[in-house]
């Protein structure tokens, strides 16, 4: 699996370089590169935001920056869309893989703290304009044979991720993630990308406000690669935990000595009896749930109910 990331703060992945996330990138199971999006950024400010359109407090990060950006990691050429939302030659016309990317020239474009952006106000980064990188045609195909990204951005506004969303992303074989700071992205960039064709996914992690998407997707990333076949040395623990098959808590586990400081765990766990613990334990989960994810024992009802049904 590949992952892109974009982020002013590409530093903040550099925790997925330990651990098992460590190990799968030096097996060669993963590949993950956090890209600065201010290397794509045109002007002596590096900016990254603007005001918002219509008023507001706050700063919303500028649409042509991450185009150029997202264009350049995901190999596709910048379109405009006409009157009747068909794809034209953009105006921001780039050729991939030219001079004229600005990533090439990393060096001269150290990242300014974040101090800088809260009134950044400066024109419209605009694109190059080098004749000689016209592309030939509008088109909404990637310039590479590589696999179709899903682009996916964390929003406190979007739908909940779920470990089904993360089942369902570990089967990828490349997820591009765009990390938006202040009041977020210009909407219109998951609504471009949409439009190309890219499969764009928005979730929010919790019903909480960070400060950003990158703790995010941290988050959604562990839990999606955790489940691409080969990460975890023991395939197993990964089904019996909690949210999988079942939306049942998982049981609580416990290790010896047997009683540790005058807590004794159930004798039933030291019986021996392999029926009576899984028993114990199918008892303990729906307990813990129906006490502390009610929600989740009402799903398990639904589903039973509806399967009752189909069958009458
Ligand atoms: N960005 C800020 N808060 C977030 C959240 N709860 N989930 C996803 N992205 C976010």
């Amino acid at each position: 699996m590949r992952i892109d990331i974009v982020s002013v703060f590409p530093e903040y992945f550099d925790v997925l370089k330990l651990s098992l996330l460590g190990k799968a990138q030096d097996k060669g199971l993963l590949s993950v590169t956090a890209h600065n999006l201010r290397d794509w950024t045109h002007d002596v400010h590096h900016s990254v935001d603007d005001t918002p359109v219509g008023g507001g407090a706050g700063m919303v990060m500028k649409p042509e920056v991450w185009a150029q950006c997202l264009d350049d990691v995901m190999g596709l050429v910048p379109v405009s869309f006409d009157d009747d939302g068909q794809p034209v030659q953009s105006r921001d016309f780039r050729l991939i893989g030219t001079d004229d990317n600005a990533n090439d020239s990393a060096d001269d474009t150290e990242s300014v703290d974040d101090s800088n952006d809260s009134g950044d106000v400066d024109a419209d980064s605009a694109a190059s304009t080098d004749d000689s990188t016209i592309a030939d045609s509008a088109s909404t195909e990637a310039t590479t044979d590589s696999p179709k990204p899903i682009l996916i951005f964390p929003n406190p506004s979007a739908p909940l991720f779920t470990q089904a969303d993360a089942t369902e992303l570990s089967r990828a074989d490349h997820l591009v993630f765009g990390c938006g700071r202040y009041e977020g992205i210009d909407a219109r960039v998951p609504e471009y990308y949409a439009r190309q064709g890219v499969e764009v996914r928005e979730y929010s992690i919790g019903d909480y406000v960070l400060n950003g998407g990158e703790v995010a997707v941290s988050a959604m990333i562990e839990a999606i690669v955790r489940l691409v076949p080969g990460f975890m040395g023991n395939p197993e623990s990964i089904v019996e935990e909690s949210y999988t098959g079942d939306p049942l808590l998982e049981h609580r586990q416990f290790t010896k000595p047997a009683t540790w400081r005058g807590i004794a765990v159930d004798p039933v766990l030291t019986s021996g009896d392999h029926g009576k613990v899984d028993r114990y334990r199918r008892d303990e989960a729906m307990e813990r749930t129906t006490r502390i994810r009610p929600d989740l024992v009402e799903e398990l009802d639904c589903k039973a109910m509806s399967k009752a049904d189909r069958k009458t």
